[in-house]
């Protein structure tokens, strides 16, 4: 089955500081990143993924070359056509997620979801759908951020995260503060909204969070240093973990 190719980004240069302080961050970075997929970007610290995932996602502008999102190249848009673009087009996933503790969890999510939907009850069906999805019972979700644990606030952002359906779904180390039980349960989320159809790309340093993903690309000198493709995840497959092992390893990991 080919495969349709939602990001292309090409000739990518992006670097910061200047004079004899600059740090080249990529000068010529080339990526596709595909429909359906869940793409892994995996890489050592200061290798430059966030920077990439901002790029892509529109978040902050490369310094030279074009990403075609969805045939869009977003390096051109000016920064309001951009935030319209990424409000439709992205949902967004970081270490921390910060709700709006005014308002109850439900109240988080409708108030993203009516920025690009008029039909209040249409995206509070989706809202309830997307809670169960989560696991988030009703009693939860009439609750503010200050009453509810680390893992249950991430796993609220998720759903405000995907309430727009995006068409890509960004997340960078989603798992990163959270335990061990907690991320199992934030990665079996980001697991069935992939199994549902989502494309996602995420940024992470953890093994287990990599597992996860179809396709691990790997960040290195301001390049895609390799690339390696998993089968769809399952638990306790023995020989695709050994398969991303050999994989990182052979990248220097
Ligand atoms: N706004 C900025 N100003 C100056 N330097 C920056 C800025 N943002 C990132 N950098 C530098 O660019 C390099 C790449 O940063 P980036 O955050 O993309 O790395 P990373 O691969 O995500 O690392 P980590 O795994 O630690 O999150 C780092 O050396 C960082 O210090
Ligand atoms: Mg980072």
């Amino acid at each position: 089955m080919d495969k349709q190719t939602v990001i292309s980004a090409k000739h990518l240069k992006k670097a910061f500081g200047k004079g004899e302080s600059i740090q080249v961050i990529y000068s010529d970075l080339n990526i596709d990143i595909y429909k359906g997929d869940f793409t892994v970007i995996m890489g050592s610290s200061g290798a430059g993924k966030s920077t990439l995932m901002y790029s892509l996602s529109g978040m902050d502008k490369p310094d030279g070359g074009e990403i075609h999102f969805d045939g869009t190249d977003i390096t051109k848009l000016n920064n309001d056509r951009l935030a319209v673009f990424r409000r439709k087009q992205c949902g967004f996933v970081f270490q921390q997620i910060y709700l709006i503790d005014k308002m109850n969890l439900m109240d988080n999510v409708i108030t993203a979801g009516v920025l690009t939907s008029k039909d209040r009850e249409d995206i509070k069906t989706r809202a309830k759908e997307l809670f169960s999805l989560v696991n988030i019972p009703e009693k939860t979700w009439r609750k503010t951020s200050s009453q509810i644990s680390g893992g249950e606030a991430q796993r609220a952002g998720i759903v405000r995260a995907v309430i727009n359906s995006p068409n890509v779904l960004f997340a960078d180390e989603p798992t990163g503060a959270l335990n061990s039980a907690n991320s199992g349960a934030v990665l079996d989320v980001f697991t069935s909204l992939h199994q549902k159809g989502q494309s996602i790309v995420m940024v992470t340093h953890d093994k287990k969070s990599a597992l996860r993903g179809n396709r691990i690309i790997y960040i290195k000198d301001g390049k895609i240093f390799g690339e390696c493709d998993l089968e769809e995840f399952e638990q306790d497959n023995t020989e695709r973990t050994e398969k991303l092992d050999k994989f990182i390893k052979e990248m220097g990991w």
